[in-house]
This record gives C-alpha cells, structure tokens and sequence, in this order.
C-alpha cells in the first residue's frame, strides 16, 4: 500500500485550497524576445516567479508545489541554453537551499539524473538531505523529468522488488516507485505560456487532476496571477466519475 489513496480507486478529499499544485513554468523565452533579451534572460527572470510563488504558497498553506523546471525533451534545445538552464539549477539550490530550510521547507527532485555532471548531483543530494525533515511545504523540482520515463522506472523497479511474480500487478504495487511516492496527485495543474499541453509533464499522476491553462508568460506570473488560479479551481465540481446529482446528496447529508 502507498502512503496516499488513488483518485481511481477511492474518493479523495478535496478541499479550497489545493493541496498539491503542479505547474509547467512555460513562456520564459517568449517574455525574453518580446524585449529583444537572449531566450536565457527570460529563465533567469523566471527564477524571481519561483521564488514568490513558493512564498505565496507556503502562506496559503498549500502543502505540495511541483514545478517543471527541465523535461527529458528539453536536452534537443540548443547547447548553450541547456548548459544555461543546468547552470541555473545548480546557482539557484546553492543559493536558496538555506533560506528553503529556514523556512522549513522540503526541498526534493525528480528525474533521471543521470546525465546531469557529479557537481549538481551532489548538491541536489546534499539540498535534499538538509531539507528533509521539514514539515512545512513540500516543494519538488522536476528535472530531466518525463512522466513516461517516470511509469517506466516505476515498472522496473516493481518488477525487480517482486522477481517471484509474473503480475498481474495493481496500482498498488506500481506508485510506490513513482518519483513522487511522497506525495498525493495534484489537485490542480497550471500552464503558463498559452500552450494547452501536457508535455509529457507527470502522466500518471495528472488522472483526475484540474486543468488551468493561462496566456501570462511564466515571468509575469504574479501574486495576483496565481490567486486567478486558485479561484478557477474553487470553481470547479470534482466528480471523479460520479454525477453531479450525486455530489449534492452528499452534501445534503452531510449538512
Ligand atoms: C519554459 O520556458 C522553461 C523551460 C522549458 C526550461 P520556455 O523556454 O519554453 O519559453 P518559450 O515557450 O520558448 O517562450
Ligand atoms: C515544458 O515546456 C517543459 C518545461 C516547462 C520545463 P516546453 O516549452 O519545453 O514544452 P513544449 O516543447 O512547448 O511542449
Ligand atoms: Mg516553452
């Protein structure tokens, strides 16, 4: 059994706020060229919105934020804005894992970091490890992340743990090897950027997810922005699969 219940197989709670976010950073180069700025200077501007957002989010008290920093297909860039974006990592842990911790944050990663250099291994470990006894929001960086990659490492890992069974094999048995076996399925995922895809952003976990799509480019998503968001999703009906008929007996008998 994992740690949090599956949107398919049971009813999850849903509360006001999100619980778990997930957001495709996206637009960060088109922000750049709109002020004839090199693609990169939108990634470094696109830092500042992380850092607001984080704040903001712990405030609210959201208590997962997942944000896609670098997809398994992003290595196909140019080289000088991959090396840019790797380099951007590895400043951006130095220089905020103190002040994550201070505030009580958990810092973790998922990914394939295996062709990441040992330098940036090692300090995402030691930023890991420093960080991970904080019980205030859980803030994960996705990086060189693909949710295909994701449910594939997951089914190999399940087969190697299981070599007597031949299947067939359960939800159950699958999401404890996900990368993110430590926390529930996003209530709510964000798309900057205008792009109305997933890009190959966490597959499994998106099931019963809801979607926000908005034009704001990523370094002009502000406070307010994020806020927009969060009430779109307050205005949604969460059914998973049941009917709306259904959802308002329910709240008849729970009154
Ligand atoms: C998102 O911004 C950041 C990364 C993918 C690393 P983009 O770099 O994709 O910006 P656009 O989509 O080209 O504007
Ligand atoms: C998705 O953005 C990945 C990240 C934000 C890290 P992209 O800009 O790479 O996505 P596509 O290529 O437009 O689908
Ligand atoms: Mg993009």
């Amino acid at each position: 059994m994992g740690l949090f219940s599956s949107s398919t197989q049971t009813i999850p709670n849903a509360g006001e706020i999100p619980n778990h976010i997930a957001v495709i950073m996206d637009g960060n180069g088109r922000w750049a060229r709109k002020r004839f700025l090199p693609r990169v200077a939108g990634h470094k501007r696109g830092v500042e919105t992380v850092r607001d957002l984080v704040k903001l989010c712990a405030k609210l008290n959201v208590k997962y934020l997942t944000l896609f920093a670098f997809s398994s297909e992003n290595w196909r860039r140019p080289e000088n804005e991959v090396s840019f974006l790797m380099g951007l990592l590895m400043d951006a842990l130095k220089r905020e894992v103190a002040k994550l911790h201070e505030n009580n944050i958990r810092l973790k990663l998922i990914g394939d970091r295996s062709r990441f250099n040992k330098a940036l291994v090692k300090q995402i470990k030691v930023s890991e490890k420093l960080t991970a006894k904080n019980t205030g929001l859980t803030l994960t960086i996705a990086a060189n992340y693909g949710g295909r990659w994701d449910i594939l490492q997951a089914t190999n890992k399940m087969i190697d743990s299981n070599p007597n069974q031949l299947g067939p094999f359960t939800e159950e048995d699958l999401t404890p090897h996900l990368a993110m076996d430590y926390a529930p399925e996003p209530d709510l995922f964000v798309r900057t950027g205008g792009e109305k895809r997933v890009s190959n952003f966490l597959l499994w976990q998106l099931a019963y997810t809801e979607f926000y799509f908005t034009d704001t480019l990523w370094p002009d998503f502000d406070d307010e922005a994020f806020q927009a968001a969060i009430g779109s999703y307050q205005q949604r009906e969460r059914r998973f699969g049941r009917t709306s008929e259904q959802l308002s007996g329910e709240q008849l008998s729970n009154a």
